[in-house]
């Protein structure tokens, strides 16, 4: 893994149904318009090998250990080929989750030991971590309404609303114990004015 990066590495976060690829759509638009090279992707994904080992974890079953050593096997190809020649390029990369997300929906819906996770993460990014997360934060239950309005179910989004509780408080303990670099968005209100609190928070870094 390279060292640290030139470009600004953002990640998007939060239940299914919180409404964050939208916005990431037009947080590239934003970034594009002042001016930034802006690269997005997403995980489990963001190359043809990953897209692969993505498909299984979306779709076979497995239990919450072997589900992280398979995204994260796909992170380290996903980091190696896309993320950080990007960020050496001095390109900004916006990524559809991140790491975040192996803690919350692992280690908090499915109940994987975290310290497992955290050696994983050691191994597969060292020191890197995103520059900014954008956290979209709402109950399960609506999340669970907005879910059922929407397309056709992954594996993860067929669980029930418990699971889906752990996985809101698995994100609330990483942002608790990053804040530097977790913003929390109330998800929960209407789609502009979740906007307007996504583009205070770029306003704010003058991005
Ligand atoms: P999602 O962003 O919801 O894709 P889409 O909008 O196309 O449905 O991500 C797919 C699922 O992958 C989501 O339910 C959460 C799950 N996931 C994990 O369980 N662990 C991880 O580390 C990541 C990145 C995602």
């Amino acid at each position: 893994m390279s060292s640290r990066q030139a470009g600004r590495f953002i990640t998007f976060e939060g239940i299914d149904g919180a409404g964050k690829s939208t916005h990431l759509d037009a947080v590239a638009a934003r970034l594009r318009d002042h001016g930034a090279r802006v690269v997005t992707t997403r995980e489990p994904g963001g190359t043809p090998l990953a897209e692969r080992l993505r498909e299984l974890v979306l779709h076979e079953t497995m239990d919450p250990i072997t589900e992280a050593l398979l995204v994260f096997a796909a992170r380290r190809d996903h980091l190696e080929q896309v993320i950080a020649p990007a960020l050496a390029r001095g390109d900004t990369v916006l990524c559809d989750r991140f790491t975040d997300a192996t803690f919350a929906y692992q280690g908090g819906g499915g109940g994987a030991p975290l310290h497992v996770l955290g050696q994983l993460e050691r191994i597969v990014q060292g020191a890197l971590q995103p520059d900014l997360t954008i956290w979209f934060d709402l109950p399960a239950q609506l999340a669970a309404q907005r879910r059922a309005q929407a397309r056709a179910a992954d594996r993860f989004e067929l669980q029930d609303l418990d699971y889906f509780a752990r996985v809101r408080g698995g994100y609330a303990t990483r942002a608790a114990e990053a804040p530097q670099r977790f913003v929390r968005i109330d998800a929960a209100l209407e789609r502009d004015a979740v906007w307007g609190q996504i583009e205070a928070v770029l306003k704010a870094r003058a991005w």
